[in-house]
């Protein structure tokens, strides 16, 4: 016992005493900056730039700088974040969860890590219809931090595919995790991955049977940035491609209430087989305008497997228990709200809401003669620029010109270039003014 104690001493004393202070002087002489001796994760410094929507924030702001005068007509078609406020039956779930806990019988501290039964059991039965079972929901805090938390239980050794576009959440977790490469500064591709293309040419579905095997596919549809909800028979494509290469399927379908047109499937598991290769990420965000409450789920059917048998919902379950203590008391109460029969109404009312002002914005691009896919079954519209025209100086064409924000299609994968996003999650009102100024501007 004395012994191990003294060598953890020395050692601790021999590794402090390697680390070299480094420090920067100012131009007094006095010390500036003093760094660690900790080594950064070499993945970070992979990563490019910032993150796609920050980047999109520093161009605005530096046009505002130059501009100082046009802070008031900004108008954003750009971020993905819902404007419209929460209906009353679903803030009502919200607001009465929070007042319980200020009463002795209503109090709760933790919960479970994989959320409330009841809300487990909701969703399994309101949103899938019984196809899965209530053990295989887990509640989280969101899509996006499910999907950080996937990649904890793949670790590092994993080959990755992503559509190209896609939400960039997939490729920058993968390079944070150690998954890949560096980028190619030709193709703008990390090594080790594999982007599968989506575009106009192919129905924005990749040639699955051409493209290289990975261990993972991360899939979304509806898609974010293209709009497009693919078919029963193209998901049943998929899961048959996955089974037959033993990849499993991350299937993101964060934008499932968006779909209106009959027979396309809202969840991945509505196809035979996907049980088998599949997991599902979901989230309330889009569905009630919970972006800023924070509540989503996963699925993880008991079916899906690593190689050696292990169930991937087990290792699933030890990140959620370790890693995360459980969704809000408070907002998995409005989750509640939100799926019974008058939150599903309301939500039914918002979607359409929104969709109707991608009707708008498909009407206003087409009227000034692009080419336009998405904004029916998604609230993305995706716009075709004429060839030769880069992303990023239509974007900052549409801002000067029009002070409309968009988010150019190269910041969702290399596969975008040539492509805008409109993002239909603004106000009515703002929509139609930005619909006004693009037909002025842009014609
Ligand atoms: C495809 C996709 N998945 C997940 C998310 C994030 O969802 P959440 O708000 O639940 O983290 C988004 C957000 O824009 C998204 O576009």
């Amino acid at each position: 016992m004395k012994l191990s104690c003294a060598f953890s001493i020395l050692s601790i004393v021999a590794s402090a005493s390697a680390f070299t202070p480094t420090s920067t002087s100012n131009t007094r002489g006095k010390t500036a900056l003093s760094m660690s001796g900790v080594t950064r994760n070499p993945n970070f410094a992979k990563l490019q730039g910032g993150y796609l929507f920050p980047e999109i924030g520093r161009r605005r702001n530096a046009y505002l700088e130059e501009n100082p005068d046009m802070a008031d007509r900004i108008i954003s078609l750009g971020i993905g974040d819902t404007t419209q406020p929460i209906p009353e039956h679903i803030l009502n779930g919200l607001v009465s969860s929070a007042k319980k806990l200020g009463t002795k019988e209503g109090y709760s501290g933790y919960g479970a890590e994989q959320g409330m039964g009841d809300l487990r059991a909701k969703i399994a039965d309101k949103l899938y219809g019984g196809i899965i079972k209530d053990s295989e929901v887990f509640i989280s805090d969101g899509a996006k931090c499910d999907i950080m938390r996937v990649q904890q239980v793949f670790g590092p050794g994993v080959t990755t595919a992503v559509q190209d576009p896609s939400y960039p959440v997939y490729v920058d977790t993968s390079v944070m995790m150690g998954q890949t490469g560096e980028i190619n500064p030709e193709t703008s591709q990390f090594d080790n991955i594999v982007y599968m293309p989506c575009n106009a040419e192919n129905d924005f579905f990749p040639d699955i049977d051409n493209i290289p095997r990975s261990d993972i596919i991360y899939f979304c549809s509806p898609n974010n940035p293209t709009g497009a909800a693919a078919t029963k028979e193209q998901l049943e494509k998929l899961v048959k491609v996955c089974k037959e290469r033993g990849s499993i399927l991350v299937f993101d379908a964060a934008y499932a209430p968006f779909i209106r047109s009959e027979g396309v499937p809202k969840s991945i598991f509505e196809i035979d087989g996907a049980r088998e290769v599949a997991m599902e990420c979901n989230s309330f965000s889009k569905y009630a305008g919970f972006t800023g409450v924070r509540l989503g789920w996963t699925v993880v059917p008991d079916e899906l497997t690593f190689s050696d048998g292990t169930k991937v919902r087990d290792d699933f379950n030890r990140v959620m228990s370790t890693a995360f203590n459980g969704a809000s008391n408070i907002v998995q109460g409005g989750g509640i709200a939100c799926l019974d029969d008058e939150g599903l109404a309301e939500i039914d009312v918002l979607i359409n809401y929104y969709l109707e002002n991608a009707k708008l914005l498909k009407e206003a691009m087409e009227s000034i003669g692009y080419s336009v896919y998405g904004g029916s079954d998604a609230p993305y519209v995706f716009v075709k620029l004429p060839d030769g025209k880069k992303s990023w100086d239509v974007f900052s064409e549409m801002l000067e010109k029009a002070q409309v924000v968009t988010i150019p299609g190269a910041g969702f994968g290399p596969g975008g270039e040539g492509y805008l996003r409109l993002s239909a999650f603004a106000p009515r009102e703002t929509v139609i003014e930005a619909c006004e100024r693009l037909k002025k501007a842009m014609a």
